[in-house]
């Protein structure tokens, strides 16, 4: 399962570059708000630094539209892949910049099976289904998940499930059990990924009885 970032913070992403947790990224226009910088400056910053997919937003609702911002968003980077709604002109936008500009995408704010089959038949390299933003409705994010993951093996779609609003180390166990092809998680999230209280306390009473040893090691 390879681990993308969500987040347009380029410290964070420098950081967990060096330790070998980011296979992406992805922004949405939040994220670009909360950095503070500019979309295009931004993206080519962490295109820099990333040489997986960096999935950048579009903005615009409407189809002509959306292509002349995926052009622009395109020629930042040879790693950009362009985000797009899942809306039916964000749908057709899809297909267009899968077949015409030959640029990867990520459908975007995906909450049911049918939407995500939609995707996955215009060509989708990725679809972001959203679970915390589900469970946040009282709906079970996961399940839809499996239902996504059912219905691309019965058809063997290539669409990549991005699992995305992960919000909790059990989102990313969960997505992993399930067979998710991805996970996008904020910087922290993924941090805690590697937290165990007996991890903690083994490893300092590892520490204290080696001190006692008055060894060292090289
Ligand atoms: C995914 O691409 C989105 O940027 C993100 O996962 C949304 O997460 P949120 O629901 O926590 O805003």
């Amino acid at each position: 399962m390879k681990f993308f970032v969500d987040t347009a913070d380029v410290k964070e992403i420098k950081e967990l570059n060096h330790l070998g947790l980011v296979d992406g990224v992805t922004t949405n226009p939040s994220l670009i708000l909360k950095s503070g910088g500019k979309i295009a400056e931004v993206t080519k910053q962490i295109c820099d630094i990333v040489e997986g997919p960096v999935s950048a937003e579009v903005v615009a609702t409407e189809f002509p539209q959306m292509m002349k911002e995926a052009e622009v968003l395109a020629k930042i980077a040879r790693n950009v892949c362009i985000k797009v709604p899942l809306t039916l002109d964000g749908l057709r936008a899809c297909r267009a910049i899968r077949n015409d500009l030959g640029r990867q995408v990520n459908v975007t704010l995906c909450f049911s099976a049918n939407q995500a089959l939609l995707a996955a038949k215009a060509g989708a390299t990725f679809i972001s289904p959203f679970v915390g933003r589900l469970d946040d409705t009282g709906f079970d994010g996961m399940e839809l998940i499996s239902e996504i993951r059912t219905i691309y093996d019965n058809y063997d779609f290539k669409t990549e499930i991005l699992t995305a609003s992960v919000r909790t180390v059990n989102h990313v166990k969960q997505a992993a059990l399930i067979g998710s092809d991805v996970i996008t998680a904020p910087p922290a999230t993924l941090r805690a990924l590697v937290s165990h209280p007996l991890t903690d306390k083994g490893l300092a009473a590892f520490v204290a009885d080696w001190a006692k040893t008055g060894q060292k090691i090289g």
